[in-house]
C-alpha cells in the first residue's frame, strides 16, 4: 500500500517536472518564434515608412489599391469601373465552382479552416511540417489532388475564379501572414532576394520599378508601389480581358524585363508572394480588383 502510494507519488511529481519543463520547452520556442517575426516586423516598419514619407498625402489604408492609391486621374476612372466590376461574373461563377461537390461527395470548404469563407487574409502561410510556403492557389490544387480531382491550370480560368470568390468573403479582413520559425523565415529571405535581384536583358530588379521609380512614368505606365501590391488578387485586367492570378502578374513583369519568367506556383514565386503579403501586412483583403 505504501509503495503503491510512493510510486503513484513519484509519478505525479514527475507529471509535474514534466508539466514545468515542457512549458519551459514551449516558451522558449515562443522565444525564438518571436525573433524571426520580429526581424520581419522590423522590415515590414521600414518598408511601408518609405511610401509614407514618400507619398505623404496618401492615406496609409489606401495602398491596398496599387497604382490607383498615387495616380489621381487613374484613380477616378478606377472607381467608375469598379462601381460596375468587370470580376463580379468571376466572383459567381468562383462561388458556383467551390459549392459544386467533388466526385467523391466532399468539397472545398472540407479542405479550408472555416469552410474556406473568410480566410484570405491567412494567405499565403508557412507550413512548418511541410516547410513551404501555402499559396492560395496552391491549397486549392491541393484540395482537388487529396480528393481525386485533377489539378486546375494557374494562371487564370477555373482557379482564378474560386479565388475571387474566396478574396471576396474576406473583402476588408486584414492580412495576417506569420513567420513562425526558422524555416519559414529563410523562405521570407528568399522571395526577399528576389525582390531586391536584377534580371533580364534589361537588367532590372522589381526594387528598381516599384520602390525605386515608383511614380514616375515610365513609357505609357507608373510603377505602383509595392506596398499594397499583391491585396487586390486576383485582378481582372483590361489587357488580358480576363481575370488572373499574381503569378501571371509576376511572369509579366518577368517578361517586361526580359527575363525568363518562373512557373506559376514554382518555390520563387511562392516566396516572393510570401514576401510581398508580409511586406503589405495590415492592410486589407480588396480583391478581387480591376486592373488597366
Ligand atoms: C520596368 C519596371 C518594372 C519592373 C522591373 C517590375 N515591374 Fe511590376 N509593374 C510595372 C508596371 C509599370 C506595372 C503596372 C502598374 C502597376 O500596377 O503597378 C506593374 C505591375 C505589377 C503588379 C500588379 C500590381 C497591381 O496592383 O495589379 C505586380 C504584382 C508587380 N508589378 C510585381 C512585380 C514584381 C514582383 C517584380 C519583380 C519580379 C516587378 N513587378 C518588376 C513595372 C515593373
Amino acid at each position: 500500500m505504501k509503495s503503491t502510494l510512493l510510486s503513484l507519488l513519484l509519478k505525479t511529481t514527475k507529471l509535474t517536472l514534466c508539466l514545468i519543463v515542457c512549458a519551459m520547452g514551449l516558451a522558449s520556442a515562443q522565444a525564438t518564434d518571436n525573433k524571426y517575426q520580429k526581424m520581419v516586423d522590423n522590415d515590414i516598419k521600414r518598408f511601408s515608412q518609405f511610401f509614407y514619407n514618400k507619398f505623404a498625402d496618401v492615406k496609409p489604408e489606401d495602398f491596398k489599391d496599387g497604382v490607383y492609391a498615387i495616380d489621381a486621374p487613374a484613380r477616378e476612372q478606377w472607381l467608375e469601373i469598379e462601381e460596375f466590376p468587370p470580376y463580379e461574373l468571376s466572383i459567381d461563377d468562383g462561388k458556383e465552382l467551390f459549392e459544386t461537390p467533388f466526385a467523391n461527395g466532399k468539397s472545398y470548404a472540407d479542405c479550408f479552416a472555416n469552410g474556406g469563407v473568410g480566410i484570405r487574409q491567412n494567405y499565403p502561410h508557412f507550413d512548418s511540417k511541410l516547410k513551404e510556403v501555402i499559396t492560395l492557389e496552391l491549397a486549392i490544387n491541393r484540395c482537388r489532388a487529396n480528393n481525386g480531382e485533377k489539378p486546375l491550370k494557374y494562371k487564370k480560368g477555373p482557379i482564378a475564379d474560386i479565388s475571387a470568390y474566396m478574396a471576396s468573403t474576406s473583402r476588408g479582413q486584414v492580412f495576417d501572414v506569420r513567420v513562425p520559425n526558422a524555416d519559414a523565415y529563410a523562405a521570407y529571405m528568399d522571395g526577399k532576394k528576389f525582390f531586391y535581384s536584377k534580371r533580364g536583358q534589361l537588367n532590372l530588379a522589381c526594387v528598381d520599378c516599384h520602390v525605386g521609380i515608383t511614380g514616375q512614368r515610365l513609357r505609357a505606365d507608373i510603377p505602383g508601389p509595392a506596398l499594397g501590391q499583391v491585396t487586390g488578387f486576383p485582378v481582372y485586367r483590361a489587357k488580358w480581358e480576363e481575370i488572373g492570378t499574381l503569378h501571371r502578374r509576376y511572369a509579366g513583369c518577368n517578361t517586361n524585363v526580359r527575363a525568363k519568367p518562373f512557373k506559376a506556383q514554382s518555390v520563387v514565386y511562392r516566396n516572393l508572394e510570401y514576401f510581398q503579403t508580409l511586406m503589405s501586412q495590415g492592410l486589407a483583403v480588396n480583391g478581387p480588383s480591376s486592373r488597366k
